[in-house]
This record gives structure tokens, C-alpha cells and sequence, in this order.
């Protein structure tokens, strides 16, 4: 895919809000939660439940999740490593206009590659970043297979699939790391809630 460079004939616009001021309204700073980690591993359901407890919690959150947003934005991408990259580039920019806006921000994306990771938290910003990796192993994702794609991936049916026909880098430096095999959904979700809470001096 070919991505145009900026002009120098397009400006940028600067808004007259400012990050504090939106913490003042707000009363939390924003955030981007990175999830990252083998399909099955846990990501959208620690997401989804998380966004739920943060927003029961008095907390505005929102949900970047790969399945969905491949059904929308990024549907014209697959999974080669150049469409992965650009999938994490779009993600990352429209995260970045989310926190903008004041958001906590949770995306759940495989991610495999290490320099698209790395693109995102620049992308995003270092100081907004936090990168979950769910170290949860290969061989118990594939055991669960709730989609059933693993073993469409091993039957050949299903070609580039991460951790059977296509790499996965693991994190080296994540913030944070949950191996969803050792403990409950709601255990990791209490966990995330309080490292949310803690990174984002809430009220
Ligand atoms: S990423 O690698 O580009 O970050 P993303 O998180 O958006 O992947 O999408 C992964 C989801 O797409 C998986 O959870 C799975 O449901 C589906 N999928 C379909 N084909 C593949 C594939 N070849 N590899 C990985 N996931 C796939």
C-alpha cells in the first residue's frame, strides 16, 4: 500500500483545549491500554470487561478491538506483515484522536510485529502508552480456539496465521505482563482496574 507524505502545504491546526484542561473537566488523565498477544490469549474479552468495570466505575473508556474495526476502518487490509503494520498505524492514530479527546483508550490487537509496537507508542506517545502483553502460551490459546480458526490454520485452510504460519514478537518491555491462564477474568480485570486508576490519578 502506498501512504502519501505529508505536504507542506497542509497545516496543522491547533485546538485551544489542552490536555490539563480536559483532566480538570474530567477529573482522570487519558490512556491508551496497548493489549497485545496471540489470538485466544484473552485480549478482547479482558477489554471488554474492562471497559465495562472502568465505565461502571465513573470512568469514559472506549474499545479499539481488531475483529471489529477489520469490519469497518481497516476492512480493506488482511494479514500480510505490510497489512498488519498499516492496521496498527490506523489504530494507533485513531487512538491517539481518542485521547486527545479525553479518553481511556483499550485496544486489543495481536500486534505481533515489535516495530509496529513501537510505531504505536510513537505514534500515541511514550507518557500515554501502556502496553499489555497476555503471555498467555501458544499451545493453551490453541487448546481454547474459541474461534475455531486454529484449527483452520492447521488444516491449511487458513493461510499467515499468527503463531502457526506467521510470527509473533513477544514484548520485551511491556509495562505490564498477564498470563490469563493463571488467573480468573475477574482477577485480571481487577488488576487492570487498579493499575488504571493508579496510572491515571483518578479523583
Ligand atoms: S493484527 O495482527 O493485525 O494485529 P488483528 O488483531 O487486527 O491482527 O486481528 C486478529 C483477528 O483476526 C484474530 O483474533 C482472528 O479473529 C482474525 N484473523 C483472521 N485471520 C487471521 C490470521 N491469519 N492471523 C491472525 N488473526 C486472524
Amino acid at each position: 500500500m502506498q501512504i502519501k507524505k505529508e505536504k507542506k502545504e497542509i497545516v496543522w491546526q491547533n485546538s485551544q483545549v489542552t490536555g490539563v484542561d480536559r483532566q480538570a473537566l474530567l477529573g482522570y488523565q487519558s490512556l491508551v491500554l496497548w493489549f497485545t498477544g496471540f489470538s485466544g490469549a484473552g485480549k478482547s474479552t479482558l477489554a471488554f470487561a474492562l471497559e465495562r468495570r472502568l465505565v461502571t466505575h465513573g470512568i469514559n473508556c472506549s474499545v479499539l478491538d481488531g475483529d471489529n474495526v477489520r469490519h469497518g476502518l481497516n476492512r480493506d487490509l488482511g494479514f500480510s506483515p505490510l497489512d498488519r503494520s498499516e492496521n496498527i498505524r490506523r489504530v494507533a492514530e485513531v487512538a491517539r484522536l481518542m485521547i486527545d479527546a479525553g479518553l481511556i483508550v483499550i485496544t486489543s490487537f495481536i500486534s505481533p510485529y515489535r516495530e509496529d509496537r513501537a510505531m504505536a507508542r510513537s505514534i500515541i506517545g511514550a507518557e500515554k502508552f501502556f502496553e499489555v502483553y497476555l503471555s498467555t502460551a501458544l499451545d493453551i490459546c490453541e487448546q481454547r480456539d474459541t474461534k475455531g480458526l486454529y484449527r483452520k490454520a492447521r488444516s491449511g485452510e487458513l493461510p499467515c496465521f499468527t503463531g502457526i504460519s506467521s510470527p509473533y514478537e513477544a514484548p520485551e518491555d511491556a509495562e505490564l505482563s498477564i498470563d490469563t491462564s493463571m488467573r480468573s477474568v475477574d482477577a485480571c480485570v481487577e488488576y487492570l482496574l487498579q493499575t488504571v486508576i493508579n496510572h491515571c490519578s483518578l479523583k
